[in-house]
């Protein structure tokens, strides 16, 4: 909570003025990010959920076939709908791991110890809320074992792109040699299709994205006005960044706690970053970060990549 009001300060005290994504997660923006996964216009579940559903046996057998006796460690798992595919594929094929789901949000852990064992008979969870390195930092006390990393659902494009070569090498860095990272990546496309994901035409993504502003309000006894801020995304084609922002629609004050913060008409604050990227991009992250690329599994589109990368 600290934290929170800190990180929220810092945010609207900067110029330009920002919010971090990783607050819109809590139970409220868990179930609208669930609706989000589910509509129409948001084609990046749908894909990654194909390569999940047609090619876990796949994925199970090469990773069996790298790491012998392995965990499973999950970044931001949410509620692991995608991943259930691989950890049901790895159990059929007697792989004996503890599966550790990380994940910000204390509600979504909960979830997932409560429902998980129940869709996975006899799945080992062990679940660990917090921030994803602060929890992968642990994972070399949990257990001697070789690990493979899943940071799914284009989670990683929440980094600013200049940020993502050391975030990467900071997983890096809690793993050993030969450890593997698997990576959903959301790919460039026609820049229509990107776009109106983030502009859903049921209005989700700016439910999701006003409910920061709600979180900060019941948390943090702000003050926002919902209907003074409307949600604008932008993608530029060329650099492969989508962003969501939040403007202000008129000239006004906001008091959060004994804070108070200005806002001009048309002020906007950016709350979330989605960086997309070509293929061989993703290659020169891995090389970058200490990683050497060894799988390449596409959803039938090529919109979706699920790189998989070694520990060198
Ligand atoms: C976009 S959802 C994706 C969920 C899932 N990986 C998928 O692909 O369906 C992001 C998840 O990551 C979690 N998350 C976001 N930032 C995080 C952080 N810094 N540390 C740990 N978890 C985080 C959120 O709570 C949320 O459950």
């Amino acid at each position: 909570m600290e934290i929170f009001l800190k990180d929220v300060q810092d945010g609207l005290n900067a110029s330009p003025k920002y919010l971090q994504s990783k607050y819109f997660y809590d139970k409220k923006g868990d179930e609208l990010f669930q609706q989000i996964m589910h509509s129409e216009d948001y084609y990046l579940t749908r894909c990654e959920l194909e390569i999940f559903q047609q090619q876990s046996g796949k994925l199970a057998e090469f990773f069996k076939s790298k790491l012998g006796d392995f965990d499973v460690w999950e970044l931001g798992a949410g509620d692991a709908t995608k991943s259930s595919y691989l950890l049901k594929a790895l159990k059929d094929q007697d792989v004996d791991f503890i599966y550790y789901p990380v994940d910000i949000s204390a509600n979504i852990i909960e979830w997932l110890q409560q429902n998980l064992p129940g869709k996975l008979p006899g799945l080992k969870l062990h679940g660990m809320q917090g921030e994803y390195l602060a929890m992968l930092n642990q994972s070399k006390t949990q257990s001697a074992k070789p690990k493979l990393v899943l940071f799914l659902g284009s989670n990683v494009g929440n980094i600013p792109l200049g940020e993502t070569g050391a975030f990467l090498s900071s997983i890096r860095n809690c793993l050993n040699v030969h450890d593997i990272l698997m990576i959903g990546m959301d790919l460039k496309k026609n820049p229509h299709i990107i776009r109106r994901a983030y502009n859903d035409r049921d209005g989700i993504t700016s439910h999701f994205n006003l409910n920061l502003l709600e979180r900060i309000n019941r948390e943090l006894g702000g003050d926002f006005c919902l209907d003074k801020f409307h949600h604008y995304p932008s993608y530029d084609p060329i650099s492969g960044t989508c962003k969501s922002f939040l403007v202000s629609l008129e000239k006004q004050q906001v008091s959060i706690g004994a804070e108070k913060f200005d806002f001009e008409k048309n002020e906007c604050i950016q709350t979330e970053v989605s960086q997309k990227y070509s293929v061989s991009q993703t290659s020169s992250l891995a090389k970058l970060s200490g990683f050497e690329p060894i799988g390449h599994f596409f959803d039938s589109r090529n919109y979706f990549l699920e790189a998989v990368w070694e520990c060198v």
